[in-house]
């Protein structure tokens, strides 16, 4: 596996890769937003892409790019949902078999996304690290090439083109606030904007109850932590060295927020831009709204990365107490 730090030419070559399969996605302003945060924020819409996350930019770029060998192979992944829908959406694409590996209590609308797109799907433990650890057993007993979700340079290339989007369409971007689970988007977003123009402040936010990245950044080495965020975009225990290592280099500062902010920005989301949201993908919303005066009157682009929510995260989302 290599683990090269992909740089702007590769994200460049990773948006031709793309283009002919994903179109770019809309980044809208809303004065709800303004008025509630204070900032000029705009919205990076990763919700409306075919599988209702970012992550499917990156799996195009790196199954495009498998040798004929590997795709003989087939691929495997692990995955709360997101990472294996974009392995789904592209192996589908390039046909391609695909094995995801999800933990028992895997959002059911992501698993039957993954399955209509044809890929196979085990269940395996109690939380993303068990199906990881099963998933790297079984892609080397049964010879599948394993698609790792963050130690992939193809995978950070692909995801990172969001970033471009922002940056073509606003020059003026002043802030990127990217949610992070084990790095792959905010080390994108690293990539490009520092590439760009350094002084664009990129930060990444995590669920105080999933702080495993956080805290590698922090301690400038990889550490575990526990995982019991209701956000499963952003819950692994482990943390990752390809995008830890990027992020160590170039992000500006990393958050953390609560899980009861972070139900409160979801809520916020759905209601102010009448879009579906999942809890990861209004990450960046809560940390804008936990520290307002960081934010006030600076050009802010959130990064909505997912809408995948569940009828039943919704239901209880919904009846959760208000902050
Ligand atoms: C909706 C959503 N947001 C954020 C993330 C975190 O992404 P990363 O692992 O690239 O940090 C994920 C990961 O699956 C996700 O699904």
């Amino acid at each position: 596996m290599s683990t090269t730090i992909p740089d702007l030419a590769d994200v460049l070559a990773a948006r031709e890769r793309i283009s002919p399969y994903l179109r770019p996605t809309a980044l809208y302003g809303y004065p709800a937003l303004d008025a509630l945060t204070g900032a000029r924020l705009h919205v990076k819409h990763e919700n409306h892409q075919p599988v209702g996350a970012f992550k499917v930019r990156g799996g195009v770029n790196l199954v495009s790019q498998l040798s004929a060998q590997d795709r003989d192979r087939g691929v495997a992944a692990a995955s709360t949902g997101n990472h294996g829908q974009s392995i789904a959406y592209a192996a589908n694409l390039f046909g391609v078999r695909a094995t995801v590996f999800v933990p028992e209590n895997a959002n059911a609308v992501k698993v039957e996304s993954m399955r209509a797109l044809g890929a196979d799907i085990v269940f395996y433990g109690r939380d993303f690290d068990d199906a990881r650890e099963h998933c790297e057993k079984q892609a080397i007993e049964h010879g599948y090439r394993y698609i790792h979700s963050g130690n992939e340079p193809g995978l950070i290339a692909g995801v990172a083109t969001y970033t471009l989007e922002i940056l073509e369409e606003r020059a003026d971007t002043e802030v990127i606030v990217v949610p992070v689970g084990g790095g792959s988007g905010a080390a994108g977003a690293c990539i490009v904007a520092k590439a760009v123009r350094p002084s664009i402040e990129v930060i990444g936010v995590q669920s105080a109850a999933a702080p495993a990245a956080f805290r590698s950044w922090q301690a400038g080495e990889l550490v575990e932590d526990s995982t019991h965020t209701l956000a499963e975009g952003l819950a692994t225990r482990t943390a990752f060295d390809l995008p830890q290592r990027i992020l160590r280099q170039l992000l500006d500062d990393f958050v953390l927020v609560s899980d009861a902010a972070l139900t409160e920005a979801t809520r916020t989301m759905i209601e102010k831009t009448r879009n579906m949201v999942e809890p990861a993908g209004a990450a960046a919303l809560a940390a804008v709204l936990a520290d307002p005066g960081r934010f006030a009157g600076r050009q802010v682009t959130v990064v909505c990365s997912g809408g995948n929510i569940s009828p039943a995260q919704l239901t209880a989302l919904w009846a959760a107490p208000a902050n």
